[in-house]
């Protein structure tokens, strides 16, 4: 926000328009919630419209891979199997698979079942059995821009208490997105996200949270699920953020996984469940890039 530029210099966003008439008043309101003391964004933070088309694009991509995938899904199916699947139709629609080989991630995807809350790593040795809950992960590189979702898939006869948890864990989302609008904090959104899980006997896993998306696979900001109102990072058009709280039936407390050092475990080992949207901040709300 503090770099210089001229009143009559072209406008930082591409819009081939004068600062003056395009993002001086935006960039203003933005430096008078900073003197409040307020975080607010960088401008690497803020996405310009052809950033925000390309990652529309890839959004595409990512909500394509998971329509194919709740297709395929089943009882019997390996996890191992549901990441070849992700992998080939990421590759078919003309994506790169983003997690694979991430900060060293060994698959495409990240599949999650019952206890384990996030980051499970597609193996043979995982077979999908009647009952359990899973979280397919995705996040899909496509023509450069990054975007990144996830769905709970319940799988044959599922009790009625993990299918609230899944189900609760999507009404979180939404309890969300209704507080994401411009001028308005993280915190607000992060605080919905809360209220509801616990209205609803569920616990928000603390240390675990989403983050800005788009140019890379996670950017600035870290986003919070326990968060109060009028806190963290301010929400201004163009921002583009995932939404993905993970609820837990238990405890909030988790664990990692000493041997792959990916992989989070509910500490009580009872289910936990995730969903994850991409999302963009409008100049009157959001819309939903990826789910
Ligand atoms: N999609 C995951 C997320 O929500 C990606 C985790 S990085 C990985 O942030 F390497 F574990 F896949
Ligand atoms: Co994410």
């Amino acid at each position: 926000m503090l770099n210089k530029i001229g009143r009559n210099d072209l406008c930082w966003c591409g819009s081939q328009k004068k600062y003056k008439f395009c993002h001086e008043d935006f960039d203003k309101k933005i430096i008078n919630f900073k003197m409040q003391g307020h975080i607010v964004p960088s401008r690497k933070i803020i996405k310009t419209k052809e950033q925000i088309d390309g990652i529309r694009e890839s959004g595409k991509v990512n909500i394509a891979i998971l329509d194919y995938i709740s297709n395929k899904i089943c009882v019997g199916m390996s996890t191992e199997e549901i990441d070849k699947l992700v992998h080939s139709k990421t590759i078919e629609l003309g994506g790169i698979p983003a997690t694979l080989g991430y900060e060293g991630y060994p698959k495409s995807s990240c599949t999650s079942i019952n206890s384990q809350v996030c980051h499970g790593i597609p193996s043979e040795l995982d077979k999908l059995k009647d009952g359990d809950i899973i979280n397919v992960d995705i996040s899909t590189i496509y023509k450069g821009y990054y975007s990144d979702s996830s769905r709970m898939f319940c799988i044959g006869e599922v009790s009625e208490e993990k299918k609230n948890l899944v189900k609760i864990a999507k009404e979180c989302i939404e309890k969300g997105l209704e507080q994401v609008k411009p001028w308005r904090f993280l915190g607000d959104m992060g605080y919905a996200v809360h209220q509801y899980a616990l209205k609803n006997g569920y616990s928000v896993v603390e240390e675990i949270g989403g983050h800005g998306v788009g140019l890379e696979l996670h950017e600035d900001p870290w986003i919070s699920y326990i968060s109060k109102p009028k806190t963290e990072m301010l929400m201004i058009p163009g921002m583009i953020f995932t939404i993905e709280p993970m609820l837990n039936m238990g405890t909030s407390e988790v664990f990692l996984d000493q041997e792959n050092e990916w992989t989070i475990y509910t500490a009580d080992s009872m289910p936990s469940a995730q969903w994850e949207v991409t999302v963009l901040v409008t100049d009157d709300g959001y819309e939903i890039l990826a789910y």
